[in-house]
């Protein structure tokens, strides 16, 4: 199983049959409130009739076409709302199936383009330590996590990485760190080392997710920003996690002000409930391309299910369900209380650091024994009482879908407070 201790899991394995609203129901019958949408995910709740319901007429309608020499009606209309949304000119979409292909997809872009427009000597990548874009050869190489890397031999050549974000001087921060926009000044250095004219891309989350809720601090985004267009660097926003809704804005590039050069984008894009991943370009990006290659395909590059019309049908009818139900700004209201109930946790046995934005927070716990055991333990006893978390290492992970109620919101602390009294 992916990610997952399949032996622990045989022997005790947890089996969800069923979701409706904030809830599962495991194996068992019992519910279980969902405090991570999923996997992030789940942005507008579970068992959405209005998603299903469209993705199933779109089956009936045109099951597939094929993704290359041939378009659709959905998949443009899909596009020009995702455009729409987006902050600046990122207006052209590329269709992936997962966020892993999408960041795969906007690295190759971004070394395309600038061979393309006449800057081949640009080849060099750069991620960040902590950094998690999904486990494509693309992504684990910019990523910044050693488990996910060193498996799997010397990965993509010419990747260098920006230190992380992540100061414990700056513990229970609410919201951003105001202290940190020096870990941007590291893009200098890394320029000065490797000289401009051999970087093609900078990719970062804007939150980092995976490994632990990281919110960038004040400053950072935009300092990234202005290093990479003074030196001609695209810069690359992996908003897999913090797209649709999940900081109180359709995307961070649009909560910070800051807007890169391509944007990825995948998880809440169909609610979770069908693949789907998607790279929007700026419009400058797609003209580079055009005009580089008079006639013939212009990037050859792209998927068999690449825009495939039951996942934009799924697509076009959660983007409905955000604007119809002002999901985003439902996840900005909610964000205070949501800020004060995970901090009433500080005095909890075990906690070192809590941090959140938006609809998003971290508990880190001192780990106890091996590294990961007690965020395992965690997992384990929220999930016997009634609650699915999802743990790296030893944080604790919160991303609730964004229709949960305030009651949903002290339940979860709660059961997260009794389970770490209990928990050893
Ligand atoms: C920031 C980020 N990028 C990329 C991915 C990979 O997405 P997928 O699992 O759909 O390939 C994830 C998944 O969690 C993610 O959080």
């Amino acid at each position: 199983m992916p990610f997952t201790d399949n032996r622990a899991f045989k022997a005790a394995p947890r089996m969800l049959v069923a979701a409706s609203g904030m809830h599962y129901t495991d194996a068992d019958g019992r519910q279980v409130l969902d405090a991570t949408a999923g996997l992030w995910c789940v942005n507008a709740g579970h068992g959405r009739a209005h998603i299903a319901e469209a993705l199933a007429a779109q089956a009936m309608q045109l099951d597939y076409a094929p993704a290359f020499q041939f378009g659709h009606p959905l998949g443009f209309t899909l596009a020009s709302r995702l455009a729409a949304m987006l902050p600046g000119d990122l207006d052209r979409i590329f269709f992936a199936n997962s966020g892993s292909e999408a960041v795969d997809t906007a690295l190759k872009i971004a070394l395309a383009f600038h061979r393309v427009t006449g800057q081949a000597s640009r080849t060099r990548l750069i991620g960040r330590e902590r950094g998690y874009h999904g486990v494509g050869f693309g992504g684990i190489s910019v990523g910044g996590i050693a488990n996910n890397r060193k498996l799997f031999g010397t990965l993509l050549a010419g990747v260098d990485h920006l230190p992380h974000t992540h100061n414990p001087a700056y513990a229970f921060s609410r919201g951003q760190p105001q202290s940190g926009v020096a870990c941007a000044e590291a893009l200098e250095r890394l320029v000065a080392l490797h000289d401009p004219s051999t970087i093609a891309a900078v990719i970062v989350e804007p939150l980092a997710g995976s490994t632990g809720v990281l919110p960038p601090p004040v400053g950072y985004l935009e300092r990234l920003r202005e290093i990479c267009t003074r030196h001609g660097i695209l810069l690359i926003f992996d908003e897999v996690i913090s797209g649709f809704g999940r900081l109180g804005s359709a995307f961070a590039a649009e909560r910070f002000g800051v807007v890169p050069d391509m944007l990825v984008m995948a998880k809440g894009l169909t609610n979770g409930v069908v693949p789907m991943g998607a790279v929007a370009v700026r419009q400058a990006l797609y003209d580079g391309f055009l005009a580089a290659s008079p006639e013939g395909i212009e990037l050859p590059h792209g998927y068999t299910y690449s825009g495939h019309p039951v996942a934009a049908a799924a697509a076009l009818a959660s983007l409905d369900i955000y604007q119809e139900e002002a999901l985003f700004a439902r996840a900005n209201a909610l964000s205070a209380p949501f800020e004060q109930a995970v901090h009433s946790l500080r005095d909890a046995p075990y906690v070192i650091d809590i941090r959140n934005l938006g609809l998003v927070a971290g508990i880190e716990l001192a780990p106890g024994g091996r590294p990961g055991a007690r965020g395992a333990a965690m997992l384990q006893a929220c999930f016997e009482a009634g609650l699915l978390i999802r743990v790296t290492g030893d944080t604790i992970a919160l991303s609730p879908p964004l229709i949960i109620e305030e009651a949903q919101i002290d339940q979860i602390v709660e059961t997260l407070r009794r389970a770490l009294d209990a928990v050893v």
